[in-house]
C-alpha cells in the first residue's frame, strides 16, 4: 500500500465520545430479530462528520447484512470518500471486531493506518488498525497497477 492511502488520525476524546454516541443510538436502531447480536457502527470521514448504520437481517438469513455495510453505505451517500476511524458497539458485555467481510468493506475507504476502536455497551475496548485486522489486503490500488 503506498503512503497517499495513508489516513492517519489522531482522535481527541470529545470525537472518541461522538463516535461512540452515534454507535450506540445506530445499534439500538438494529433489525436483528434472527440473532438478537444488534450492532451499531459509526465511521468518522475526512471532513470529521459521522456516519452510522446498523445491523439489517432478513428471514432468508444470509441476505442480512453488517452494521459496517450501512453505516458505509450512509458515508457514500452523503458524498464522503475515506473512512478516517471506526467505532462498533456490539450486544452484550463482549467488544466487537469487524467480520472477515466488513474488513474488506472498509478497505475499500480506509487505508492500514485507520484505528477500530471496539466497544461494548457499556466501555470502550481494543483499539486495532485496519492493517492488524487485515494485513496484506486486496484494495483499489492493486487495479491502478494494470
Ligand atoms: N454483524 C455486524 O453487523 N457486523 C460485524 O462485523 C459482525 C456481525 C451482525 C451480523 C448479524 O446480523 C449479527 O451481527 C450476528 O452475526
Amino acid at each position: 500500500m503506498t503512503n497517499s492511502n495513508r489516513h492517519e488520525v489522531q482522535l481527541s476524546a470529545e470525537q472518541i465520545q461522538s463516535l461512540w454516541s452515534a454507535a450506540r443510538s445506530a445499534q439500538s436502531k438494529a433489525y436483528a430479530p434472527y440473532s438478537r447480536y444488534q450492532v451499531g457502527v459509526a465511521l468518522l470521514d475526512e471532513n470529521g462528520d459521522i456516519h452510522s448504520g446498523c445491523n439489517v437481517e432478513n428471514a432468508a438469513y444470509p441476505q442480512g447484512w453488517c452494521a459496517e455495510a450501512s453505516a458505509l453505505s450512509a458515508m457514500v451517500m452523503a458524498g464522503a470518500s475515506r473512512v478516517s476511524a471506526v467505532l462498533l458497539v456490539g450486544s452484550g458485555s463482549a467488544w466487537v471486531t469487524p467480520c472477515g467481510g466488513c474488513r474488506q468493506k472498509l478497505r475499500e475507504f480506509a487505508g492500514p493506518d485507520t484505528p477500530i476502536y471496539s466497544a461494548s455497551a457499556q466501555t470502550l475496548g481494543p483499539v486495532h488498525t485496519l492493517g492488524q485486522l487485515l494485513p496484506h489486503s486486496f484494495g483499489p490500488d492493486q487495479l491502478d497497477s494494470v
